[in-house]
């Protein structure tokens, strides 16, 4: 099983970015974590951190199994399983994204570091838990190993 997890704007910045609302663990970090609980679990996950929107959407179309544009990295051109998506603050402006996510019909799981529910109003709506599988948000860098539990175990019930 192949599990893509999908970093939206500004989160390259983690560990030093406003650590009092996003932690101090960097994306790298968080990359070699998942990879130590995806061989736990058998399986795969290709990352990926996007700071432009039309990038992110072109590897959601190759990660639901359309043909790659040329600027899809490597390893995100082969069709996967599921994602992972932390957004960022596209989740709340882009309905682009939402629209490529249920177009290829990717099976995701919205992860969010910071719980969006008790910040700003601007952050309290998510345009993309609609067609999101599972939302996990507030529970900081850990979230995405238990995002990636929880995926993988719906992927396998669903089999
Ligand atoms: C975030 C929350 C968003 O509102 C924000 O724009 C981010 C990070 C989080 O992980 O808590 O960039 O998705």
């Amino acid at each position: 099983m192949r599990i893509a997890v999908l970093n939206g704007p500004n989160l390259n910045l983690l560990g030093t970015r406003e650590p009092e609302v996003y932690g101090t663990t960097t994306l790298a970090e968080i990359e070699a974590r998942l990879h130590e609980v995806a061989s736990e679990l058998r399986v795969t996950v290709a990352f990926g951190q996007f700071n432009h929107e039309g990038d992110l959407i072109d590897a959601v179309h190759a990660l639901g199994g359309r043909a790659a544009a040329p600027g899809v990295a490597p390893e995100l051109r082969e069709r996967a399983d599921g994602a992972l998506v932390n957004a960022g603050a596209w989740t709340h402006t882009s309905l682009a994204l939402r629209d490529a996510l249920a177009g290829v019909q990717l099976p995701f799981v919205e992860i969010h570091l910071s719980n969006i529910y008790a910040r700003e109003p601007e952050r309290r709506h998510s345009l993309l838990a609609p067609v999101a599988r599972g939302v996990v948000c507030g529970l900081g860098a850990p979230g995405y190993e238990l995002a990636l539990r929880g995926l993988v175990a719906l992927l396998r019930a669903a089999r």
